[in-house]
Formats: structure tokens, sequence, C-alpha cells
């Protein structure tokens, strides 16, 4: 009964933990979940005032399909203050959340049986998508030792005719690596040689650490700038994940195939969220430096907890809100006669045992990691360590 491609789509790991916790939670269990996906802070206050305002002044009747022109104006002046890219409006598109964005644009680029190349660990939904699109997803493994970055090299080797697009994700959803400038413009001289279109997905641009700059592919290398779709929203940086606001940016004809999926499917984004949206990219930013103090000590706290722990292996990220320990060295242990011997098996003991909620790497594409969201007060995150050590320390 059930078509052939939604057999082909992988049970969510993640869920299967979060129904796990869920119950845990309901039976009376103190539950830490690490496993979101989003940030603990509230949208700031003038962001929800815009919201409240568009619901009053009854902005609640359709957009046109592609976004309003306020909108995508607020976007237009956005890309080119941070990334110094240039798009009139026709070029853009505002989409229910980034993740809408990356599936049109991948619906609009590519045919059966094209390659579809990034790296793992991957975020979960890509693959997902790519098979939507009866694509081929192939895979460039990277680890902890090269900061979980594909080199030029890498990327040159594995494209093929076949290859259509690369999906990019930096700073990266799971393992939070941020690419540098000159890794940047090596890529950009492989992606236009073996012609390859970019799904650059740069959700997480905002929510970078130390010294870390961020740079779209089209800004290092204007050359590649049209075989760019440049993926982005408001979900991360401005803790509006609810809100369903994403955007993408690139040439006259993937937005033209973006928007027909986009008219025929789900219309517009919320009109309400919309509003909301240009008070985010206009208005003060400061939120974002302030939310940025707080994660970084949450951060710097978890990876010199984490590293503390014999055995356990971990990349300090540049960007996101989550780290990506290498917890091979405490699989295939037990407790008595259970053995753990994935990193499915260890989180489902991490929760079972200690409450605490992680995704496992093998979600992501990459067994013997788990992926741990600091997306959680300082407090919990101690605790969670306090129960981390003590779960840990009963495997034998
Ligand atoms: C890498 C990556 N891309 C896209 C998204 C989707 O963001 P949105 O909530 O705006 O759809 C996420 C959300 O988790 C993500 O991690």
């Amino acid at each position: 009964m059930i078509a052939d491609r939604i057999n082909r789509m992988e049970v969510s790991k993640t869920m299967m933990i979060s129904a796990e916790a869920k119950k845990l939670k309901a039976a009376g269990a103190d539950v830490i979940n690490l496993g979101m996906g989003e940030l603990d802070f509230n949208t700031p206050h003038n962001i929800k005032e815009a919201g409240k305002l568009a619901i009053d002044e009854n902005k609640t009747r359709y957009t046109m399909n592609v976004g309003t022109v306020e909108l995508r104006t607020a976007i237009a002046s956005k890309l080119k203050r941070d990334n110094h890219l240039e798009y009139p409006l026709k070029n853009i598109i505002v989409t229910n959340g980034a993740k809408q964005a990356v599936f049109n644009a991948i619906m609009t680029l590519v045919n059966p049986g094209e390659e579809v190349i990034f790296s793992s660990p991957y975020w979960v939904s890509y693959p997902a998508m790519v098979s939507m699109a009866q694509g081929k997803s192939v895979v460039i493994e990277t680890n902890i030792e090269n900061g979980f970055k594909f080199t030029a090299k890498q990327l040159e080797d594995i494209a093929t005719p076949k290859s259509k697009a690369l999906i990019f994700c930096n700073p990266s959803n799971p393992t939070g690596s941020g690419y540098n400038k000159d890794e940047l413009a090596e890529l950009a001289e492989v992606i236009e040689k073996k012609n390859l279109y970019v799904i650059s997905d740069d959700i997480y641009e905002k929510l970078v650490f130390d010294d870390y700059k961020f740079y779209n592919l089209a800004t290092v290398k204007p050359s590649v700038k049209d075989r760019i779709v440049v993926v982005n929203g408001v979900s991360k940086a401005y803790s509006m994940t609810g809100w369903r606001i994403g955007y993408a940016a690139a040439n006259d004809d993937i937005i033209n195939g973006m928007n027909k999926i986009q008219s025929h499917t789900t219309s517009h984004a919320s009109a309400i969220s919309q509003e909301a949206a240009i008070e985010a990219l206009s208005g003060p930013q400061f939120m974002i430096e302030e939310m940025l103090v707080e994660l970084k000590a949450r951060r710097d706290y978890l990876y010199n907890e984490l590293t503390s722990i014999d055995g356990i292996k971990c990349y300090k990220p540049q960007g996101a809100f989550y780290l990506f320990p290498d917890i091979s060295s405490l699989l295939n242990r037990q407790i008595g006669d259970v053995k753990f011997e994935t990193s499915m098996d260890l989180a489902m003991y991490l929760l079972q045992e200690v409450h605490v909620a992680v995704v496992p790497g093998s979600a992501f594409g990459s067994e013997g990691h788990i992926r741990i969201s600091y997306s959680t007060s300082m407090e919990n995150l101690k605790e969670v360590m306090y129960r981390l050590k003590k779960a840990f320390a009963k495997l034998s």
C-alpha cells in the first residue's frame, strides 16, 4: 500500500530516543533532554511584539507565494550587510523554515539517479530528502582528526559526471565544525571545475565562537555565486524555531523552480511569522551576542568535562550548539550480561540508567559518537556531567 519513497526512508533514530524520553518523563523520571535541535532561549521581546502587531493589524491573509516584499527586502539587506552578496528580490524566496528551502532546492535541482554529495556526519534530513527526489546520496566521510571537514581533493576525487549538487552545511550540525576562508576558496575551485550546484546550509551562521569568521562560498569566490543556493533562516540565530521562517537566494531558474513546488504544496510561510522575521533581521542584533556569551561558556564547560574522561575524544567546535564526542572506547563494554555495541545502545543506556537523552551518532551516519546539544542551563549541564560520569563508570 505504501509508496516506495516512504519505504526507502529510515525511521528517525532521534524519534526513537525522544519517544523513550517522553515515556520515562510521563512515568515521573527527571529526564534531561540534550537531544534538542533548538535553543532554550526565548524569542527576543521586540520580535514577539512584531508578531503580535501583525495580528492586531490584520496582516493575517495570504501573502505572495515567495514571501512579502518587505521580508524579502529585509533578507536582501541582510545578505548584503553580513555576506556581501547582492540579490534582487526576484532571486529570494521565503520558506517554511530552512528545512523546506533545502528540500525544495533538492527537488528543483536533482533528477532521478543524479548524485548529491555531502559529508558525514550529516544532518539527518539530507539523505531522506535526496531519496525523496530519487537522487543518490554520495557521502564523504570526515572524522575528528580532520576536524570533521573534507578537503577540495576529497571532493574532486568523489565527484563524477553524474554529480549534480553538493549540500554544504557550515558550521555543521552535528559537529559544529566551520570551514575557514582558504578552505572555502579551494572547495569553490573544485565546485566550478566539476560543474556542481551547492545547497549552502548556512543556518548556524550566527552561532560561532572565538575568532571564527563565517563566509559563504559565493562571498569567497563570486564566480560560483550562480551555482549556489544560499539557505538560511531565523530559527537558530533568533530562537525562532516554532515560527517557521527560512529563506533561499539563488539564480532565476532555481528560485522559480522552488516557487513552483511551494505554490502547489505549502504556499507561503505564515504571514504573521513573516512580519516577526522582518524585525529579527532588521531590528537590534545585540541579543545574538548575549546568547553567544552563554553558549560559549556552556561549550567550554562541557568540552573540558568530556575530554577529562578517560577514552573520550572530542572536537572543539567553532559553531552551532552541539558537541559530537567519540565514545567508541565505551562501546562493547557491558553491565552484567548486557553489552552495549552501538551508539544507539549507549544512548538508550544513558537514557534509562541516568535519564539523560542524547542522539546516537548513527543517526548522522557516524557510528561511535553521540551528539550532545548544550541547549540547556549551566546548572543542568553540571547535573548531566555528574550523571554521565556515574553511568560511564558502571561500564566494564
Ligand atoms: C543543518 C540544519 N539545517 C536546517 C535546519 C532546519 O531549520 P528550520 O527549523 O529553519 O527548518 C536545521 C534544524 O535543525 C539544521 O540543523
